[in-house]
């Protein structure tokens, strides 16, 4: 057997044990990773295009507009730390601007996509050692010493601290901190607090895309965990939560059922759910005092006119 049928032997052990637990706990719950398996994170990719997801255009329209007042923070970096790296697309602005990279390393949980998009960048940028990284971002990386010493810069686009809770974020800008050393830089996209109308649209597009991003959850635990959940059985419903100031997306059982999944089985209610992935969205005062009591300071931030998204330079 050789390593690549170990690895992936390994992510379905997890897998398994991670939707036993989470299925077997009220309220039912899974981590938004499991959402980006190759599918879905083609999925997510048509979302970014979608006319009611706004975060992707203001967060690219923000990036090709700072990027020249940020040639400081970049020309001298000798590497860069895309966590959650999906498309990569954003990268490519920075890149641009970067004559001194070295390396540029992409982490990402969907493996399969990520050697897709690193081979893209490799001749896209051939002075760039592009050394992706399959994982997920909440165990310290080991970078070489010469490497980090007063040059290392991570990017955190998208909004995907949003996914965690604020402690969860807390501790991901804490191990960021170890990790990219004394002169490293953090560049932070993050969704801001806005209408709830728009919140709501943005999760639940008339496309339906984001709907089938939420059920290719289920479509994932049949094929690879030998589940039998009957995908029209499942509504996605995009929910506000006021007191967490996050979108929640939750699968909803139409009728009481029960599912297997491997030797398993699991009871649902009528209208029971699944809570599929959280997307905290931040007031500039609160990511600024979470920012601070992860060790780091605001060197700079980017908002477009509408304050809809923020870019946080941390120092
Ligand atoms: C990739 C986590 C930033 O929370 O907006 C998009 C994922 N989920 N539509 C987000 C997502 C549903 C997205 N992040």
């Amino acid at each position: 057997m050789n390593n690549a049928v170990l690895r992936s032997a390994g992510v379905n052990q997890t897998f398994l044990g991670e939707v036993v637990a989470g299925l077997g706990q009220t309220p039912k719950a899974l981590s938004p990773k499991w959402l980006y398996d190759h599918e879905g994170s083609k999925l997510f990719e048509q979302i970014t295009h979608l006319p009611e997801y706004y975060p992707t255009r203001t967060e690219i329209d923000l990036l090709a507009h700072i990027v020249p007042s940020l040639s400081e923070a970049l020309a001298d970096r000798r590497l860069l730390i895309e966590y959650g790296s999906g498309s990569s697309r954003k990268t490519r602005l920075l890149l641009g601007a970067m004559p001194n990279l070295e390396h540029y390393v992409p982490m990402d949980v969907s493996g399969e996509f990520l050697r897709g998009v690193a081979d893209g960048l490799s001749k896209q940028f051939p002075n760039v050692q592009v050394r992706p990284l399959v994982g997920d971002f909440n165990v310290s990386l080991k970078i070489p010493a010469e490497l980090r010493e007063q040059s290392s810069l991570g990017f955190f686009p998208g909004s995907t601290i949003g996914n965690l809770t604020p402690a969860k974020a807390s501790e991901f800008l804490r191990l960021r901190r170890d990790e990219l050393g004394e002169g490293g830089e953090l560049l932070v996209g993050v969704d801001l607090r806005k209408p709830v109308d728009v919140l709501l649209a943005a999760y639940d597009d008339s496309a339906g895309v984001t709907a089938a991003f939420n059920r290719n959850l289920l479509t994932r635990i049949n094929r690879e965990l030998g589940g039998d959940f009957d995908l029209q059985r499942f509504a996605h419903e995009a929910r506000w939560n006021d007191d967490f100031g996050r979108i929640e997306m939750h699968l909803v059982s139409r009728g009481e059922q029960t599912v297997r999944i491997a030797e398993h089985c699991f009871e649902f209610a009528d209208g029971e759910s699944i809570h599929s992935e959280n997307s905290h969205k931040y007031r500039i005062g609160e990511f600024k005092l979470l920012a601070r009591a992860s060790r780091w300071d605001v060197r700079q931030l980017w908002t477009d006119d509408k304050q809809w998204f923020g870019v946080f330079l941390l120092g």
